[in-house]
């Protein structure tokens, strides 16, 4: 039995003051979540401020990328250690924009990968297709080599590694997949992932709103979603967190 998991990724906002208003309101709301699991990913900096706000509740927090060595000199990057020592559970690699705009290719991430396990982080891998992969119908290539040179031969632990599921064309576009597609794209992935595919989370990210999160979380391989716009504002992404908890009973 999958859990669902339901990330915030906030991308480049919200600095310290925001992020404990953020946490305040969305910890007001009393959220009933002991049946799915909920993380968000701050900025770097912002992330003691989270880690500080949501102790003792059951939000926990994420880092959306990291490195792939402990320490050493590589100016202006983050040592999986350093975020393990804030009390980070997870982190996102691959995510299509460090991809697009860093130039981030699969032999990094899979490094990424790696050192993440290796540091005791939960990983959460991006992978996805773009519109003109989807036009040309090689959607299901695109994910499968994005896996297979940055994932396939390290040992699966369902506990610890997560798959999202993002095309890129819905990716910030208000543009989402629709729920039978979505599902069919996991339904694939989960196939590639060999025996322990049953028990690794899948989850689908890109426009997921209040309003189209139901039908995306009900469909059998959608282990949850990864959250980007919607996931800004407490009070929305509080909403989502309530349809998640509703469809996981
Ligand atoms: P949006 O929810 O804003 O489309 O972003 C999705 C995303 O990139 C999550 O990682």
């Amino acid at each position: 039995m999958r859990r669902l998991l339901i990330g915030g990724n906030w991308k480049m906002h919200k600095g310290i003051r925001e992020t404990r208003e953020f946490a305040k309101r969305l910890l007001k709301k009393e959220l009933n979540i002991s049946n799915i699991d909920v993380f968000v990913t701050p900025p770097f900096t912002s992330i003691p401020a989270a880690i500080e706000e949501f102790a003792g509740s059951r939000v926990t927090i994420g880092a959306q990328n990291m490195f792939w060595e402990e320490d050493g000199a590589y100016t202006g990057e983050i040592s999986p250690v350093f975020l393990k020592e804030l009390g980070v559970e997870w982190v996102i690699i691959g995510h299509s924009e460090r991809r697009r705009i860093f130039g981030e290719m699969d032999k990094d991430l899979r490094k990424k990968i790696k050192m993440a396990l290796h540091s005791r982080l939960k990983v959460v891998i991006c992978i996805g297709e773009t519109e003109e992969e989807r036009e040309e119908k090689r959607e299901k290539e695109v994910v499968e080599k994005q896996l297979k040179d940055s994932l396939f031969g390290i040992e699966l632990d369902p506990e610890r590694i997560s798959i999202a599921y993002e095309p890129l064309w819905a990716i910030g576009t208000g543009k989402t997949a629709e729920p039978t597609d979505a599902e069919e794209m996991h339904r694939a992935i989960r196939g590639l992932l060999g025996e322990k595919g049953e028990e690794i989370r899948i989850i689908y990210g890109g426009s997921v709103k209040p309003h189209n999160a139901e039908e995306l979380l009900k469909q059998d391989n959608i282990d949850g979603a990864l959250i980007g716009g919607s996931s800004l504002d407490p009070e929305v992404f509080a909403e989502i967190i309530e349809i998640a908890g509703r469809v996981s009973c």
